[in-house]
């Protein structure tokens, strides 16, 4: 069901790959809530062509730009304006890469390369797109940025390797960010932390399988797919959450409160009372 959450609202979408992408849901719903927005996405994500099917049934266009160039973070935020017609009301950062992950490299054996490059495309791209906007004056008062993180930010989860450093500073620049384009700006930054869920980036990971049952039988609710995701995202961009900013939220059926779990015990062959 649409609420016209987002009725005259204009966006800059990253992120979405396939029909799986979590970037992928909040286009078709931002769509729904009656916003217009842009679509981005790495050039060589681009190729896959999958992209054409959403930015046609969402009337969208296609914007290339590496998340990790200025120069072409400058012209999506220039270009943006001149096609939607006005400065931009809400951007999604979804946008995550470890060659450090994708290789299986043990997180104390880290190759640096690897590390800095993924540090690049998934924490600073965060950085220097908002620079960028601020730069142009681009983003309307008011205006919502979210970009997605996991909890490995704040607990640790072996697998995640350098990822979990990059989160880290992910949701930190939110912070920071949040304060000065706040204070000049009213422009909110925040970051949602999403349950394990089975995107191209997510089943990346090593044992994913396993650790998405695991997370399910801990959060009350079960694990958050990429659809209540993208719903939670509609929310932070619509004006009934103006005064949220600078936060961390979590997005995970209650998961990151909770310590152990009935179902949990079980499986461990424990009886709960
Ligand atoms: P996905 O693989 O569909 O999306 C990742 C996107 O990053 C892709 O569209 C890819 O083309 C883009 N990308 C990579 N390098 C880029 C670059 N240099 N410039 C521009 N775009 C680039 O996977 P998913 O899961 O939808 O990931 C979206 C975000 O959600 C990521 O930040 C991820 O870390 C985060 N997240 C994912 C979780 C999961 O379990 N899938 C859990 C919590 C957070």
């Amino acid at each position: 069901m649409a609420y016209n959450l987002l009725k005259g609202k204009r966006g800059i979408i990253t992120g979405a790959l396939d029909q799986n992408s979590i970037a992928w849901k909040v286009a078709e719903k931002a769509h729904e809530e009656g916003a217009t927005f842009v679509l981005t996405n790495a050039p060589i994500a681009m190729r896959m062509g999958e992209i054409n099917s959403l930015a046609e049934k969402t009337n969208s266009q296609i914007i290339p730009a590496d998340a990790t160039n200025v120069d072409e973070l400058t012209n999506l935020f220039v270009q943006s304006q001149e096609i939607l017609g006005g400065k931009i009301d809400f951007v999604l950062h979804s946008i995550g890469m470890s060659i450090n992950i994708r290789k299986k490299i043990p997180y104390t054996d880290s190759n640096y390369d690897y590390y800095m490059k993924g540090l690049d495309v998934s924490a600073l791209s965060f950085h220097k797109m908002l620079s960028v906007a601020k730069k142009l004056d681009a983003i309307s008062e008011w205006g919502s940025v979210v970009a997605l993180t996991y909890m490995a930010a704040q607990r640790t989860y072996p697998f995640y390797t350098d990822m979990a450093d990059i989160k880290a500073m992910l949701e930190s620049i939110a912070r920071s960010f949040g304060y000065h384009y706040g204070v000049e700006k009213k422009v909110r930054i925040n970051t949602v932390s999403q349950s394990p869920t089975k995107t191209t980036a997510g089943t990346g990971i090593k044992g994913f399988g396993d650790f998405y049952d695991y997370a399910d039988a801990i959060a009350p609710l079960g694990n958050a797919d990429a659809e209540s995701c993208a719903d939670y995202c509609i929310t932070l961009f619509s004006d009934l959450t103006r005064m949220v900013t600078m936060q961390n939220l979590f997005h995970d059926g209650g998961y990151s409160s909770t310590g152990v779990s009935d179902a949990i015990m079980s499986k461990l062959g424990v009886e709960s009372k």
